[in-house]
């Protein structure tokens, strides 16, 4: 996809999962090492804020993310990879697209609607969490990107930026910012341990940089029935489907299904399979993340040339609006 630059952003608020792997991370690395031109690919730690309180907490999420992502391949010679909360001009084209934003259009992002349904007021919604598709808007636009990998929850906000470089643009009948297109490769989800689809706040997820022991430990906890190892085993069960999602081995699940094994000992194998995946992903992320100043250096780099990238924009939009000459 030539011509065309890249950008995704990952918010440092948890740990990360198969889940965000499939959805999010595989997606957004695999198009930033193919782009002809340099992808930004960056942790969007002003966007946890509404969320994250806690300093410690943040500062190691932050580093989390970034390993995460280096650790799965991302090519740090190519890409432009730095955190949002170094380049201030992110905030200062946030305030300025405040002025070409509808209440109406926050009031209809799903994180607020689904907070306001539950609490039937928005009285302890912040105004961080509120704005949050501005400023993601701003991450976006200040970039001039016009693909943007994200997982399937995240379409609606890429929507709303597109909208507001269009009234922007109609506004001042310039084509001062790019319209940004989402890209999203997988259009299902990854199955969680309970059937359900992996989720954090399901608690069914199975966690990239957990202990292999920790690991097991949550796959012996899959829900199956009572049925023998000799009994004939449904396709349909969760566990099989999961084993069949990380390629067991094909004769040994035709066994299973065969009635040759046991729930038991196929929980193992499956633990095993997915460890055996995880493991060298797993050594790379504990190398750099014993080696923060390396990550530092990365995201240090990566910041002096977005916001090269930045300043232009700004410069362009200020002129438009008539705030410089
Ligand atoms: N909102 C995204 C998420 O929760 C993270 C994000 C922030 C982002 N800014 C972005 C994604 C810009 C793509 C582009 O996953």
């Amino acid at each position: 996809m030539s011509g065309k630059r890249i950008l995704t952003g990952v918010k440092p608020t948890g740990n990360p999962h198969l889940g965000n792997l499939y959805g999010a991370i595989l997606p957004a690395i695999k198009k930033a090492n193919e782009s002809d031109e340099p992808s930004y690919i960056f942790i969007a730690n002003i966007h946890a804020l509404n969320g994250v309180k806690d300093p410690d907490f943040l500062r190691d999420r932050t580093y989390a993310v970034a390993a995460t992502f280096l650790a799965f391949g991302l090519d740090v010679n190519k890409s432009i990879f730095y955190r949002q909360s170094d380049i201030p001009e992110i905030f200062e084209l946030t305030s300025l697209l405040m002025n070409y934003t509808p209440k109406g259009l926050m009031n209809r992002a799903h994180a607020y609607k689904a907070i306001l349904e539950r609490d039937g007021n928005d009285d302890n919604v912040n105004m961080g969490l509120y704005t949050y598709p501005i400023l993601m808007a701003a991450d976006i636009l200040a970039m001039q990107s016009n693909i943007v990998p994200v997982g399937l929850d995240q379409k609606q906000h890429i929507e709303i930026a597109r909208d507001i470089a269009n009234s922007f643009n109609s506004m001042y009948k310039k084509e001062v910012l790019t319209l940004p297109m989402e890209f999203i490769e997988h259009q299902d989800s990854i199955m969680g341990l309970d059937g359900r689809k992996m989720s954090k706040s399901y608690g069914n997820t199975i966690e990239l940089f957990a202990t292999e022991e920790d690991t097991k430990k949550k796959i012996m906890k899959i829900p199956t029935d009572s049925l023998l190892p000799s009994d004939k085993k449904s396709e349909d069960s969760i566990l099989y489907k999961l084993m069949k999602m990380f390629n067991v081995d094909a004769e040994y699940m035709k066994n299973f299904i065969d009635g040759g094994i046991g729930y038991g000992d196929a929980k193992k194998v499956l633990a095993e399979t997915v460890n055996n995946y995880l493991r060298p992903y797993r050594a790379k992320y504990n190398e750099l993340m014993q080696n923060k100043s390396q990550i530092d250096e990365y995201l240090s780099a990566g910041a002096i040339k977005a916001r090269a990238t930045a300043s232009e924009t700004l410069k362009k939009v200020k002129q438009t609006l008539g705030l410089i000459g």
